[in-house]
C-alpha cells in the first residue's frame, strides 16, 4: 500500500455532544478538548455559535472557547449559522469558523428555520467578513445522501451547494451523511458527481452510524482519494434537528482503520481510548466505539 496522511477533522465536541440530553458542565468540555489536544489531533471542532434556545448544550460556547488551551498547529473550528454567530464566535477568539447548508429545504428549515438558498445568504456576509478577518470558513453540505423529511436525495442537489459554498470561498466542503442513511453505492454516486466540482483535497467526509455504514463509506471516500475524515470521539453524535440520528463514526475506530491500512494519521489511539471512557463515563453510557469496547480490557 502506498503511504498515505489522512487528517482526521474530531467532532465530538461539537456533534458529539449537541444532542446528549445531559447538558455537561463547560468544564467538561474543556477539559475534554485539552486532552485531545494532547493526541496528535490536528482540527478540533470546539463548539457552535448557534441560538441557546435552539441547541441548550451549546450555550457555553464562548466560556469553552475561551477556557481551553489552544496549541499551537491545532485548529479549533467553530459552527456559525449566521453573522451574530461569527460575530460572537470572532469575540470569543474563533480563528476559523464553520458554516452549514443542506443539500434538502425540508432539512434546512427544521436545522436553521430557512431553505438551503436563504441560508446561503446568510452565509454571504460571513464569508465577506472572514476574508477581511483572515478567518478560514469551512462548508458543511447536510443530507448528501438522504434526508429524515425527504427522503433519498440526488447528487445534483448536492452539487448546487457545494457549487454555492466554493464560490463563496470555502476552502474545504465536508460532506455530511446527516442521518447515517448512505452505503458505498450511494457515496459512490455522490463522489462520482462531486469530484467533478473541484479537486479531491478540497473534500471531506462526515459519516453518521445509524445504518452500521460509516466506516464503509469513509474506506469508499478514502478510494476516491479524499483524505479529510470527520469523525467523533467514543462515537457520540446526532443532530437534534434530524429525526433518528445517531452518532459520527467514532475517532477511534477510524484511527484503527486508518493505521490498519497504513495510512499516518498522526493521532495516538491509546490516548484516543482513554479520551473516550473519560467523556463516556461524564455522559453515563457505553462507548459506541467498537475499538474502545474490544480494549477495555488490555
Ligand atoms: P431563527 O429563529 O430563524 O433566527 O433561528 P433569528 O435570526 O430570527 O433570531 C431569533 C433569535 O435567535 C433571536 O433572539 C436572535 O438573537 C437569536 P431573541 O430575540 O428571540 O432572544 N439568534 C442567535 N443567538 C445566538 N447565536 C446565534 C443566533 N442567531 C440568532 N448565532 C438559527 C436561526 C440558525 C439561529 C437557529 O435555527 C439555530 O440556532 N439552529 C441551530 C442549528 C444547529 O445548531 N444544528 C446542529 C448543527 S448542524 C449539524 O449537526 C449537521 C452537521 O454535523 C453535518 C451533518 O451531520 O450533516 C454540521
Ligand atoms: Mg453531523
Amino acid at each position: 500500500v502506498k503511504p498515505f496522511e489522512v487528517r482526521i477533522v474530531e467532532v465530538g465536541p461539537r456533534d458529539g455532544l449537541q444532542n446528549e440530553p445531559k447538558i455537561l458542565p463547560a468544564s467538561v468540555k474543556i477539559s475534554l478538548i485539552n486532552q485531545l489536544s494532547q493526541t496528535g489531533l490536528k482540527t478540533i471542532e470546539a463548539t457552535s455559535f448557534v441560538s441557546p434556545k435552539w441547541v441548550p448544550q451549546m450555550g457555553d460556547n464562548a466560556e469553552v472557547l475561551q477556557g481551553i488551551e489552544k496549541v499551537n498547529g491545532i485548529s479549533y473550528p467553530v459552527l456559525t449559522p449566521n453573522l451574530k454567530g461569527y460575530e460572537a464566535a470572532l469575540k470569543a477568539g474563533a480563528q476559523e469558523v464553520a458554516v452549514f447548508g443542506a443539500a434538502s429545504d425540508s432539512f434546512s428549515k427544521k436545522n436553521v428555520n430557512c431553505t438551503s438558498k436563504e441560508s446561503i445568504e446568510r452565509f454571504r456576509p460571513i464569508f465577506e467578513h472572514a476574508k477581511k478577518d483572515g478567518i478560514k470558513v469551512r462548508g458543511y453540505v447536510s443530507t448528501v445522501v438522504g434526508c429524515p423529511y425527504e427522503g433519498p436525495i440526488q447528487p445534483k442537489a448536492v452539487c448546487e451547494v457545494v457549487e454555492q459554498l466554493l464560490d463563496l470561498g470555502a476552502y474545504e466542503i465536508s460532506l455530511g451523511d446527516t442521518i447515517g442513511v448512505g452505503t458505498p453505492g450511494s457515496m459512490k454516486r455522490l463522489l462520482d458527481e462531486v469530484l467533478k466540482l473541484d479537486k479531491v483535497e478540497k473534500f471531506a467526509v462526515h459519516c453518521h452510524d445509524t445504518y452500521g455504514q460509516a466506516l464503509a463509506n469513509i474506506l469508499t471516500s478514502l478510494e476516491y482519494g479524499i483524505r479529510v475524515v470527520d469523525s467523533s470521539v467514543s462515537g457520540l453524535g446526532g443532530c437534534p434537528y434530524a429525526r433518528g440520528a445517531s452518532g459520527n463514526a467514532a475517532t477511534e475506530d477510524v484511527i484503527y482503520m486508518l493505521h490498519g491500512l497504513g495510512a499516518q494519521t498522526g493521532v495516538d489511539l491509546d490516548k484516543l481510548i482513554k479520551i473516550g471512557r473519560f467523556i463516556s463515563n461524564e455522559l453515563g453510557k457505553p462507548s459506541e466505539s467498537k475499538v474502545n469496547r474490544a480494549s477495555r480490557n488490555k
